[in-house]
């Protein structure tokens, strides 16, 4: 495959940055191509941890075009935060360039996330508080600056002068304050002088570098569970991160994603509100916490924790036409006595074998578990499968056939070459 899309299968923080940067070396390009900074993807190297937001995860690979393209909604001073500290870092060699599609993110966006989730009281989604709904929603109502207007001075005041009022009103209606046209767009214009020249249509380049073989790499952000369409609605995010979305938010053919790699952490875990079976109470749920550093990259919040779900890994497989997995921190499965697997989804009793669409039917949904031994040993240091402990070998032979997927990649720590590779999909 000379391209591969990578997709989280969970609820996002699958390891994805980890797995991107790992095959962002035989990539030449990486694209991100939906969400925000509600994404927080994390890469170690060389013992420094990066955690990157907006930034797609090839970025600390100098060989690498970096794209940000249409289906991103990106907040300029949080990407320029971004740039500046990986400047901070020693990370001087790298090439970005952002989609004139792309949309702007802009301070009312985050005052009316706020405001909404506010309004929601104990129904709020729990969002990252980035402004992420808002402005996919100022999109969908053709009100958003996109990244091209800011190359169009004259063109952006009067966009600002149409939707500024708009915004003011909406956000007064929740006794938010409201903004001020001008000041935005003498922030927009500063933020065009340093982002100007990186601003290009990248579905042109992307489609050139297609034809002309190149190999790239699509980032998913957020999990197939947090889809707007198909995920836990309404407690997802407002994009989807699914491998099939990925042509129109890049201005790619359908043909330019020739396969999809699933990420899928050992356990489950899950930021903000929304229905969980497979979570867990308890001692167990605070160990591969504190083990697994689950706590939000973005928010800090501490992550709920849950066993591996297949029905809903099974699902999110049927939807993307996946067939091969990573598998990320298992080692963290090690500090628990016995492992538990859901297996299987019933209602009233009866097995259900579909996702079930509406909150109500949701919550009523009980997991079958089946249980197996720990391995209670430090699995780090393996780098072949064989060298795994055998209930570890088990665990994950289990997976594979409980899903009727072939485990490609196992990662064993954090550390960049802590992966086991089983069988390679990127190749020339
Ligand atoms: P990565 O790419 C985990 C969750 C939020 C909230 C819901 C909606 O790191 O896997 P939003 O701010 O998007 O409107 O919030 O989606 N969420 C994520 N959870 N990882 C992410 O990204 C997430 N991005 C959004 O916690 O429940
Ligand atoms: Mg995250």
């Amino acid at each position: 495959m000379s391209t591969l899309a990578i997709e989280g299968m969970q609820w996002g923080d699958e390891g994805k940055g980890k797995i991107v940067d790992y095959y962002a070396a035989k990539a030449d390009i990486v694209v991100r191509s939906q969400g925000g900074n509600n994404a927080g993807h994390s890469i170690q190297r060389n013992g420094v941890r990066f955690a990157l937001r907006l930034l797609p995860s090839g970025i600390l690979n100098p060989r690498v075009t970096n794209v940000i393209a249409d289906g991103v909604v990106a907040n300029p001073d949080a990407l320029i935060q971004e740039i500046e500290g990986l400047r901070e870092k020693g990370v001087t060699d790298f090439h970005l360039l952002i989609s004139s599609r792309a949309t702007v993110l802009m301070p009312y966006h985050i005052a009316m996330d706020a405001a909404l989730e506010n309004a929601l009281g104990d129904q709020k989604i729990g969002t990252t508080k980035n402004g992420i709904g808002p402005c996919y929603e100022d999109r969908a109502a053709r009100l958003s600056i996109r990244y091209g207007d800011l190359l169009h001075p004259d063109y952006l005041r009067q966009r600002l002068h149409l939707v500024v009022p708009i915004k003011n009103k909406e956000l007064s209606a929740f006794g938010a304050e409201p903004f001020d046209e001008e000041a935005l767009y003498q922030q927009l214009m500063e933020d065009a002088k340093k982002l100007g020249s990186i601003i290009v249509d990248t579905p042109s380049y992307l489609r050139k570098a297609y034809q002309a073989g190149k190999k790239i790499l699509f980032e998913g952000a957020q999990g197939a569970m947090l889809c707007l369409n198909y995920g836990t609605f309404p407690y997802v995010t407002s994009s989807s991160p699914l491998a099939t979305a990925i042509p129109n938010n890049t201005g790619l053919p359908l043909e330019a994603v020739n396969g999809v790699l699933g990420i899928v952490k050992a356990y489950t875990t899950r930021v903000g509100e929304g229905p969980f079976p497979s979570e867990i109470e308890g001692e167990a749920a605070n160990k591969i916490r504190e083990r697994g550093h689950e706590y939000g990259t973005v928010t800090k919040r501490p992550r709920r924790i849950g066993w591996l779900d297949i029905p809903q890994l099974r699902y999110v497989a049927s939807i993307s036409g996946i067939k091969h997995i990573a598998l990320m921190l298992i080692d963290v499965l090690g500090v628990v006595d016995e492992i538990k697997i859901l297996t299987k989804y019933t209602i009233d009793g009866k097995e259900i074998d579909y996702m079930p669409a509406s909150l109500p039917e949701f919550e009523k949904v009980k997991g079958e578990f089946i249980t197996l031994p720990s391995w209670k040993e430090d699995v780090s240091g393996c780098r072949k499968f064989e060298e795994l402990p055998e209930a570890c070998q088990n665990y994950v032979k289990t997976i594979e056939k409980l899903l009727g997927v072939s485990v490609n990649l196992i990662s064993v720590s954090p550390e960049e070459q802590a992966t086991i590779i089983r069988g390679d999909l990127f190749h020339d």
